[in-house]
């Protein structure tokens, strides 16, 4: 187990009338190599609870271990290396004169060789397909796209072993959407990287994540995969989230039609795509 979360609660502005309790008794557990959706609706404590992991916020009660050691205290710096952290707009957080030199900040205390240097953060804007010719350039001079591969590309160059993803998408047309949660799936396929995926959005928690996490006030309200979470319609409706238009549909047709072996967790677009054209080329009858 990577990631243990026990009873774990947290209150902004203790002790003064704007006093308020973000998180009430969140306990769960990541696996490595998981890919984690954590979707619940506006203010229900989903990033108080992911700012935990890396040492931005302090636990009041409850306790964080990451490979079963306990990171209450550690600080932000001591977690870089494990826990990267992407926030809402990536792009605010670049701030150096070029594109290398902030993709290479965080390796400044790794007392690193200049090839060394070099090599990881070629290797990182590899991993998020930033163009490298642009690597000397200023960030200024960069697309919505490339920034948000730079600004990435900095958090995974120091081979975290979870990556965080804070409404990584906010602000993105649909296909820059995809773009950067593809990435995602390729670090955690050819790196082995634990996605930790923020999202309001059911459709993308659907399309990636293998476990779900739903929040509502400052607690867990569901975790499991997206199959059981999708499950229970109701429940998810009364927390004011929805499952998948897509899953609904093809949950009706498996009930409509039992003839035609209908899976009843389809919850992508992709995913009915591919059992459509398996159905049409005959081999559900
Ligand atoms: N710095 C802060 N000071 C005081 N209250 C805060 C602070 N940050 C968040 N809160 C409150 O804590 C609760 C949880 O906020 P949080 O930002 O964790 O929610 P969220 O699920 O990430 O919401 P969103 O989907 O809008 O990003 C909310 O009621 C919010 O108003
Ligand atoms: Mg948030």
């Amino acid at each position: 187990m990577l990631l243990r979360i026990e009873h774990l609660s947290y209150t902004y502005m203790k002790g003064t009338p704007f006093e308020k309790k973000a998180l009430d008794d969140v306990s769960f557990e990541i696996d490595k190599g998981d890919f984690v959706g954590i979707i619940g609706h506006t203010g229900c404590g989903k990033s108080t609870l992911v700012q935990h992991f890396n040492g931005l916020l302090k636990p009041d009660e409850g306790n964080i271990f990451l490979n079963e050691q306990c990171i209450n205290n550690s600080n932000i710096k001591a977690l870089r290396k494990s826990v990267g952290f992407v926030f809402q707009y990536p792009e605010h957080q670049l701030f150096e004169s070029t594109v290398y030199k902030d993709i290479a900040f965080g390796l400044k205390n790794e007392k690193l060789s200049k090839e060394e240097e070099q090599q990881r953060v070629i290797q990182a804007a590899n991993a998020v397909g930033f163009d490298l010719s642009l690597l000397e350039n200023s960030i200024y001079d960069l697309s919505g796209g490339q920034k948000r591969r730079a600004a990435i590309a900095g958090v995974i160059v120091m081979n975290p072993q979870i990556l965080v993803l804070d409404e990584p998408a906010a602000g993105l047309d649909p296909l820059g959407r995809d773009e950067i949660l593809d990435f995602a799936v390729k670090l955690r396929k050819e790196y082995g990287i634990t996605i930790i995926l923020v999202s309001h959005s059911m459709e993308d928690v659907a399309k990636y994540a293998n476990k779900v996490i739903v929040m509502n006030e400052g607690k867990v309200e569901m975790i499991g995969s997206p199959g059981k979470v999708f499950e229970d319609e109701d429940r998810l409706r009364k927390i004011g989230l929805g499952v998948p238009q897509i899953a609904t549909l093809f949950k009706k047709l498996s009930v409509a039609y039992p003839q035609y072996n209908i899976d009843r967790e389809i919850f992508t677009v992709e995913e009915a795509t591919r059992f459509l054209l398996r159905l049409l080329g005959g081999e559900n009858k």
